[in-house]
């Protein structure tokens, strides 16, 4: 555990406050039936700030003349220890994270009345977990009941989330670092479900390939759950029931990707599951593969947010009336918005921490900049129902190709290239296996 990106990350936080007190509490821990759980997974804003994984933590930062880093954990506990594992307890989880100091989560409240004494300003999440808003007014009140000796409440409350969310926008080496290796795990687990993939099986032995692949390099966990999805499924956009069978003819679309170390990779392929496409397949797959090339040639410093959208867009909509989907001009079809019909979603997302992650896309109402250290997704599909506009040879043909990219000095960097997506490499990758 190296604490210095995490300590650098809490000192860059404090000077975006300016003064004030903030806490950051980690996620808690949910029940998924009677006493099971599901896997504990921290909070993101916390996690980024700190590097600490167990759960009931809480964050304190306080900025200004007397700047603080605190961390609020378990304590050590020979006894819960024996039957869930491990604990860094307060002395340990204070050196080793490099915090001024440590106390156990049972003082928060008390510690807190003390600390936000005298402070102007709370920041902490505001409004995303009710208990929390409810606590923190609570403490709040019980530091307003010290005024008799001279002591005041902090007078405003901000969200912390605006400061957090521009600053995970923009990542450090550390974090790309992670991302350029769960990228590199997600593009192995590709390619293994590529050269798995039959006819006959179902999309869910398919999905044990992926998770397999990412769980034997480290990243135990997807980043979201697994699309894999056959067929007519490739049309339902969020489709996660993975359990039809294989069919020799079909498409299949995977949209998967594995978490590594609190950062997300999401990489979508769509290949045949025979191993080769037919020419209705193939047309489609040729537009939509040249409306990424188009969007990721888009993605450049200084350009907005929207235009790897708009490029992704023109390519779809000139390719949606060749393929008589559409008719009339690339414009009009962009204008009357007859392309949603087939590609009803925007071209990609912020990527961290979360899948869809942090950071504004708009300032001022302006789509932003993209700038050096932004990481995205590029990901233009086309999803194609039966319907009587449609020509029948195209029904049922869902297709999403999604890559992850670095916006870079010059241009960008395609994190997830590792991934075949051209029709040759991929029927070359499914021929020779
Ligand atoms: N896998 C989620 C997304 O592509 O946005
Ligand atoms: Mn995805
Ligand atoms: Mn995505």
């Amino acid at each position: 555990m190296n604490p210095a990106p995490y300590a650098s990350r809490r000192e860059h936080l404090r000077t975006k406050m300016q003064h004030g007190i903030a806490v950051i509490p980690s996620a808690p821990e949910v029940v998924r039936n009677a006493d099971a759980h599901y896997d504990y997974r921290y909070d993101s804003h916390f996690y980024y700030l700190t590097g600490f994984a167990e759960p009931e933590a809480v964050l304190i930062l306080v900025a200004g003349d007397k700047p603080q880093s605190l961390l609020f954990c378990r304590e050590k506990n020979a006894e819960r220890e024996i039957w869930d594992g491990f604990r860094f307890g307060v002395a340990a989880a204070r050196d080793e994270f490099g915090f001024d100091a440590a106390y156990p989560i049972a003082q928060l409240d008390e510690k807190l009345i003390e600390l936000m004494g005298n402070q102007p300003v709370l920041f902490y999440p505001v409004g995303r977990n009710a208990t929390w808003d409810a606590r923190l007014l609570r403490l709040r009140e019980a530091v307003k009941a010290r005024s008799r000796n001279g002591i005041r409440a902090p007078h405003e409350i901000r969200d912390i989330c605006d400061a957090l969310g521009e600053m995970r926008l923009i990542k450090d080496t550390h974090e790309l670092d992670i991302m350029r290796r769960a990228a590199h795990i997600s593009c192995a687990a590709h390619r293994r479900a590529m050269r798995f993939t039959r006819a006959g099986q179902h999309e869910y032995e398919v999905e044990a390939e992926l998770l397999h692949e990412f769980c034997r390099h480290g990243a135990r966990h997807p980043a979201y759950t697994s699309i894999v999805a056959g067929g007519a499924n490739a049309c339902t956009l969020h489709y996660v029931g993975n359990d039809a069978p294989l069919r020799d003819g079909d498409l299949l679309l995977i949209d998967a990707g594995c978490e590594l170390d609190g950062y997300a990779s999401d990489i979508t392929r769509t290949f045949p599951v025979s191993g080769s496409f037919n020419a209705a397949q193939k047309d489609v797959y040729e537009i939509v593969l040249a409306a990424q090339y188009a969007a990721i040639a888009a993605a450049r410093p200084g350009r907005h947010w929207n235009d790897p959208h708009d490029a992704a867009l023109r390519i779809l909509a000139q390719g949606f009336i060749d393929l008589k989907l559409c008719q009339g001009s690339v414009d009009s079809v962009l204008e009357s918005e007859s392309y949603k019909q087939f590609y009803m979603h925007r071209t990609g997302h912020w990527l961290g921490m979360d899948v869809h992650d942090v950071g504004e896309y708009k300032i001022g109402g302006q789509w932003r900049k993209l700038e050096p250290g932004m990481t995205l997704t590029i990901e233009p599909g086309c999803y194609i129902r039966p319907a009587d506009n449609v020509p029948r040879e195209l029904w049922n043909i869902g297709i999403r190709i999604e890559d992850d990219a670095l916006i870079t000095a010059s241009g960008n960097e395609v994190l997830t290239q590792d991934a075949p997506k051209t029709v040759n490499d991929i029927e070359e990758l499914m021929r020779h296996e």
